[in-house]
């Protein structure tokens, strides 16, 4: 669709470079209203005569976005598309796409570091020493978990999974990895990663880390049951999606010392945060900043405009996830 020859895309947020110049050279891109809600409604107006829409993680983009008239295609910049019904844009012949790949590293690369961070208290430890309470050293003083060594569980073997694994070889950790799809047995061996049920690998792993898409059933895949199995001295990662981990339960389980402590780049009702993860210490909290590197952030804004750019021009977008919509 057009209004004056030119096709038209929703650009929802702001994107990095090279994304503008991309998008602008195929379609007249037409901001979303700065301060106006993430609603269904708003966005569908917003969106009224547009051939395409440039979302983020926190847009609903769902059947009433999705029947809106002359819209042909939705480029996501995120790898993750939960927020996307995409039955509902496969039947409305609406195309949509993510940046699958380029944040693979970065995100792998801030688990480990949310992995580190918890083990050894450093967020605690910064905060002690700024605030002058470092008054010597002590034997006692702020002791954490061991890394070297010890038994990592990797939900979830997708490419960021792997990328988490690969780092754990630096650490000689023993890797468990739950997956519905084993990875193929050079993989394993070349990771040092061994497949285990999940329940296994719960009650095995010293630390635990979660790379599984949010779907019906991933939907708290980690809640009461397998706090209740967890060894006392675990600690639990997430950089993947919040809802993946019941996070009342997970407060519940901390405050009952079923587990050692948490880091957590991502939340159930985001941008909210569990109100009783807060006042804890044992817990590193992030805002959603696994794939926030200058590199990382530009290619996934480049990858979802050249998306839509190409979806624009009639074509099939690279990084399609309902190719039944485009032959
Ligand atoms: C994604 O891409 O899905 C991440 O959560 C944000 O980079």
């Amino acid at each position: 669709m057009s209004t004056g020859g030119r096709p038209r895309v929703l650009l929802m947020h702001p994107i990095l470079d090279p994304g503008p110049a991309i998008l602008a050279e195929a379609a007249e891109v037409i901001a979303y209203p700065q301060g106006r809600p993430l609603d269904e409604a708003n966005i569908r107006q917003a969106a009224e005569g547009c051939i395409g829409i440039v979302s983020q993680l926190m847009d609903p983009v769902r059947e009433t976005v999705l029947s809106s008239p002359g819209l042909k295609c939705v480029s996501n910049v995120a790898v993750g598309f939960d927020n996307i019904d995409v039955p509902a844009a496969t039947a409305h012949k609406v195309m949509i796409t993510n940046t699958p790949g380029v944040l693979d590293d970065a995100t792998a690369d801030f688990a480990f570091t949310l992995l580190m961070a918890t083990a050894r208290r450093i967020v605690e430890a910064d905060s002690f020493t700024r605030s002058g309470q470092f008054r010597g050293w002590a034997i006692d003083m702020m002791l954490g978990h061991d890394v070297f060594d010890a038994t990592l569980g990797i939900v979830g073997i997708g490419r960021i999974g792997r990328g988490v694994a690969h780092r754990a070889k630096g650490f000689n950790m023993r890797v468990l990895y739950y997956d519905p799809q084993p990875l193929p047995p050079e993989a394993e061996q070349q990771l040092n990663a061994r497949r285990s049920s999940l329940d296994r690998l719960i009650a095995e792993s010293d630390f635990i880390s979660v790379h599984v898409p949010l779907t019906q059933e991933t939907q708290h895949l980690i809640s009461t049951a397998q706090f209740n199995t967890m060894k006392p001295n675990a600690i639990l990662i997430n950089t993947s999606r919040g809802p993946v981990i019941d996070e009342a339960a997970l407060v519940e389980a901390l405050k009952a010392k079923k587990l050692a402590g948490a880091g957590l780049d991502v939340y159930e009702r985001e941008p909210a945060v569990h109100p009783g993860l807060i006042p804890m210490p044992n817990v590193v909290l992030a805002p959603h900043i696994a794939s926030a590197t200058v590199r990382t952030r530009s290619e996934m804004s480049a990858m979802a405009a050249r998306n839509m750019a190409t979806a624009v021009r009639g074509g099939r977008p690279p990084n399609l996830l309902n190719p039944e919509v485009k032959r």
